[in-house]
């Protein structure tokens, strides 16, 4: 019997990979009257993902979570399990039958460091309403896809858009933008060094920080993430997106609110762009540190010297433990499929 036969009933687990993303450029354009935040953000997807499957269980059985890696918290205020209520509602909403959609077991990998500005979560929770639709045989039109998404939370859609996008309004409106010109020329580039350090740093606290006044004048995140957004759309060449590392580096404006609610973030950051010699940015509202190298072996040599720093004392780290760091790739967007 092959899976395809009765979707409800398959026994194979369906599996994602859920990756993360760094901001490239994170303007903040104001206070919204829902209290979030208007934004112009150019997001990219990375190939370091968290894994994900989820099956079907036998009737009776409610929905169950099992995570290894990283620890995410308390199972039952993970994502993931309101992404696959959020979708059996959906599910029937397109009238999936008399019975609502079984339960499903998730089983989530978490390779992506929690709460770090890498919108780890957020993919989960995307990743799992898509296997839960596909788990139970349930197609959704692309608009009901992205409400499931905006309502899940506000960096989930971004994970529709399967590529570099550029990211507008509350994180719900979405353009996908195009990547390097001559990609297949790049299979492994660009490369990224993310480097998180194991500091809690709540998104809504650095929020609020900025609405207290942590923020610089000028714009100038807002110019740097137009002018990217419109080179990504046009193809823009690696040695050219390279030479803009330092302004894209510079391009977040919820830096200044990161360093406001962690202090410790500025000696830190300080001591990476002594030790790499090479423009660090934020991503998101921080934690995570990054920087842009023109190839996957560049950003993991970069990692090797900082472990070693890590392990000879040479590099202080704020937190109660080593940071993480990893080197990994920017996803180019996927082939578009035939219709
Ligand atoms: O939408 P999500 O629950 O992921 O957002 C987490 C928090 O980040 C929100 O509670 C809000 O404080 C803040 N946020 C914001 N403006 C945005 C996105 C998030 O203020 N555009």
């Amino acid at each position: 019997m092959t899976d395809a036969v009765d979707p409800r009933r398959r026994l194979a687990p369906v599996v994602r990979l859920a990756p993360a993303k760094v901001n490239l450029t994170l303007a903040v354009l104001g206070t919204r009257p829902d209290g979030y935040h208007d934004l112009h953000s150019v997001m990219v997807p990375l190939a370091l993902a968290d894994r994900l499957s989820v099956s079907v269980l036998p009737p009776g059985a409610p929905d169950s979570l099992h995570v290894a890696g990283f620890d995410p918290g308390p199972v039952a205020d993970n994502l993931v399990l309101r992404a696959i209520g959020a979708a059996r509602q959906a599910a029937r909403e397109v009238g999936y039958g008399p019975e609502a959609p079984p339960a499903l077991a998730a089983r989530l990998e978490k390779r992506i460091p929690v709460a770090a500005g890498l919108a780890g979560g957020s993919s989960d929770a995307a990743a799992a309403a898509d296997a839960a639709l596909e788990a139970w045989g349930v197609e959704l039109g692309p608009e009901a896809r992205h409400a499931l998404a905006a309502k899940l939370g506000s960096d989930v859609p971004f994970f529709l858009a399967g590529g570099p996008a550029l990211v507008e309004g509350r994180g719900e409106r979405l353009t996908p933008l195009g990547w390097l010109r001559g990609a297949a020329d790049h299979p492994d580039g660009p490369g990224l060094l993310l480097v998180t350090p194991a500091v809690a740093l709540s998104t809504p606290a650095v929020f609020r920080a900025w609405d207290a006044g942590a923020r610089v004048a000028g714009g100038a995140a807002r110019m740097a993430s137009a002018h990217l957004a419109d080179e990504l759309r046009r193809g823009i060449g690696l040695a050219d997106l390279m030479a803009r590392g330092s302004v894209l580096a510079a391009a977040n404006d919820l830096a200044p609110a990161a360093v406001a609610v962690e202090p410790a973030l500025v000696p830190f950051k300080r001591a990476l762009l002594r030790l790499l010699k090479r423009p660090v940015g934020l991503s998101g509202s921080g934690p995570t540190l990054w920087a842009l190298y023109a190839s996957l072996d560049e950003a993991a040599e970069a990692a090797d010297r900082l472990h070693e720093a890590v392990t000879s004392g040479t590099l202080a780290w704020p937190g109660p433990n080593p940071p993480f760091i990893a080197a990994t790739t920017i996803l180019a967007p996927a082939p578009r499929r035939e219709p």
